[in-house]
């Protein structure tokens, strides 16, 4: 079985002109995440989706199913306080087997594609981990204070990462419960949470469509290339 958890549970602080959370803000006449939850639902290669969404918005994306057909739609859930957190309660609710696949996204990517979807199941279930990224097109800049160039890493070896990222389901069940058990809360990352457990992660190819709309420039950008 192939799980989609789609994240819709951030606040979305960096978008200064709207009220409601980043998730919820209309899109050409539908909410932003509306657009990754139909991308999945309509992959012939996904067997349910778990959406996690702020409390205050349970019950309006609750309605979300019959609204817009996603009979995928298995569990719409109230995220965490953390992105981190979010993932963990949406695993939960999982009912999966260990060699299920499960395909982590953040519904502020609204351009993912089928094409994404299938390269991460594919490698996902030979591999166990996979991150989606693009090569880094332009010169990547280490800095610790913000201030001032601490590294300027050699940029072959550089790569934006996007989302999804995929693992089997007893891999990202495991790294999630270690990082509890270590009282880490705040890693945004689930890459990066599974590296912790020295699971190797393969990486595929993204698209520059697939980018996260994070503030009020990339909404724009959007709109541009819906048409709307
Ligand atoms: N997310 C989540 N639960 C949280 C925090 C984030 O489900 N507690 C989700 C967001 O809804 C988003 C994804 O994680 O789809 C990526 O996070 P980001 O782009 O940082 O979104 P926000 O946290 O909403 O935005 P900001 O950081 O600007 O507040
Ligand atoms: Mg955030």
């Amino acid at each position: 079985m192939n799980i989609a958890i789609v994240l819709a549970s951030g606040k979305g602080t960096r978008m200064t002109n709207h009220r409601v959370p980043k998730a919820f803000i209309d899109v050409g006449g539908k909410p932003l995440l509306y657009y990754s939850l139909s991308t999945f639902q309509n992959c012939s290669l996904i067997d349910q989706i778990v959406l996690a969404v702020p409390k205050e918005y349970l019950k309006t994306a609750s309605k979300y199913r019959d609204i817009y057909g996603l009979n995928k739609l298995a569990h719409v859930i109230v995220g965490g306080a953390t992105r981190q957190e979010s993932v963990r309660l949406a695993l939960d609710y999982i009912k999966a087997f260990p060699e299920d696949i499960v395909l982590i996204h953040d519904s502020a990517r609204p351009l993912v594609s089928e094409r994404i979807i299938f390269s991460n199941i594919q490698i996902a279930s030979k591999t166990g981990a996979v991150a989606t990224v693009m090569p880094a097109s332009d010169t990547i800049i280490v800095s610790k204070n913000g201030d001032v160039v601490d590294d300027v890493p050699d940029r072959s070896k550089c790569f934006i990462e996007q989302t999804p990222a995929s693992f089997r389901f007893d891999v990202i069940h495991r790294a999630h419960q270690e990082a509890l058990k270590d009282h880490i809360n705040d890693i945004s990352d689930d890459v990066k949470l599974v590296k912790r457990l020295g699971v190797e992660v393969v990486m595929v190819l993204g698209e520059r469509k697939n980018f996260k709309v994070t503030n009020e420039e990339d909404l724009e950008y959007l709109l541009t290339l819906l048409g709307k």
